[in-house]
């Protein structure tokens, strides 16, 4: 379609200035006000009724076709993260401690971006683009996702099905990856606490260790993966947070631990927390301490729909040519919460290469690093196979 890479090179220009202004602005999972604020002034000045405050900062918009029809929904996620940004960049950030460092303000662009395009083409297509700008992915026991959901962001009108995607600099500008179902995993949280008794570091026999139980109870987890989860399963059990004891001669009293759990398959997940508390208590009891345990279910796995995968990699391959679809082998075991849109509708969710092609892989910076700077090549790219899918969804 020439007339829509026409229409995108049109846009182009002010894609990329709401992308650095984002950017620059950068604003911490819940607190996205004058992120969302900008959104829709945007989207007002496009003559769009946006709908602010959808569960959070969400920020909801309806691009109605010629006729009524199928409803497509589109969705960015709009929130930084609490990482020093160093990319060096013009348009770096301008908050201290906050960064884009997973690249939403892209995400963002994009979507406001197709807005443009498909409401300069609203005369031909039928039925309507619902744009969901949403807030609090980076935290699973915030997720805006579910929050917009719960506030009806499916409904009025009715969702039929809904496309969202993420940079990806595992994958160089000019090539889109997706996969026939999982694309992400569940991403869960828990809370461990060891509870001994303290005593005079050179007399441990009057004390119970609790630094001693937590090294037991850390190479006992590994097992779950190693032992209980099949291994033609995925699963990963990390604990990212120990905290712990006085002072260099005391026996500790108490260490607490966060971790996550990540799975891809529900049956496998559905284990996880009685497996994790089964060795938390006996290691801890067993050395004559106590614990409490807390485990949180944060985002599903994200698991695409047959169809809408079969729909992407046709404008995958329409808009980028044959060559720029890649299907990855694996999933990855980060979380997203665009599950929760997956697990209510058939929904797709793509992954957008954005490394530079001169980098070698082994060089490149991972998101949610504060040099994470995606190229803005890729946004044109992004843009273009968010419009040909929803427009192919709203044809069907
Ligand atoms: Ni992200």
């Amino acid at each position: 379609m020439a007339e829509l890479k026409e229409l995108i090179q049109k846009y182009l220009p002010q894609v990329l200035e709401h992308r650095r202004h984002i950017h620059a602005h950068p604003e911490l999972t819940g607190q996205e006000k004058e992120t969302a604020a900008y959104i829709a002034q945007v989207l007002r000045d496009m003559g769009l009724k946006p709908v602010e405050n959808v569960g959070g900062y969400g920020v909801v918009a309806l691009i109605e076709g010629k006729n009524p029809g199928k409803v497509v929904g589109l969705r960015a996620d709009i929130d930084a993260l609490p990482l020093t940004e160093c990319t060096g960049l013009p348009y770096a950030s301008q908050n201290p401690g906050v960064a884009h460092s997973c690249g939403h303000d892209t995400h963002a662009a994009m979507l406001l971006g197709a807005a443009y395009v498909l409401n300069e083409l609203r005369d031909q297509f039928d039925g309507t683009v619902k744009l969901i700008f949403q807030p609090a992915e980076e935290d699973p026991m915030a997720s805006g996702a579910k929050k917009m959901i719960e506030a009806g962001v499916l409904e009025n009108p009715h969702v039929d099905g809904v496309f969202g995607q993420h940079v990806w600099p595992q994958y160089e500008v000019g090539k889109v990856a997706v996969r026939n179902g999982a694309m992400m995993a569940s991403s869960d949280r828990f809370f461990i606490t060891v509870k001994g008794k303290s005593s005079h570091g050179s007399a441990p026999e009057n004390g119970i260790d609790a630094i001693a139980i937590s090294a037991q109870v850390i190479s006992a987890l590994q097992n779950i993966v190693s032992r209980n989860v099949s291994p033609l399963d995925s699963a990963v059990v990390t604990i990212g947070k120990i905290t712990g004891g006085n002072r260099y001669n005391v026996i500790a009293d108490t260490v607490k631990m966060e971790g996550t759990c990540r799975n891809l398959n529900p049956a496998v997940r559905k284990q996880m927390p009685a497996r994790i508390e089964n060795i938390v208590k006996g290691v801890s009891e067993g050395m004559g301490g106590s614990y409490e345990f807390q485990y949180f279910m944060g985002y599903s796995p994200t698991v695409n729909d047959p169809k809408q995968f079969e729909l992407v990699c046709e404008a995958i391959k329409e808009t980028q040519g044959e060559d720029a679809l890649v299907i990855p082998a694996s999933s990855a075991l980060g979380g997203e919460d665009f599950s929760f849109y997956c697990e209510k509708v058939p929904s797709a969710f793509i992954w957008l290469g954005c490394r530079d092609p001169k980098m070698p892989l082994d060089k490149l910076v991972p998101i949610h690093n504060g040099g994470f700077a995606p190229m803005e090549e890729a946004l044109p790219i992004g843009m273009e196979v968010m419009v040909t899918s929803a427009l192919k969804f709203l044809a069907q």
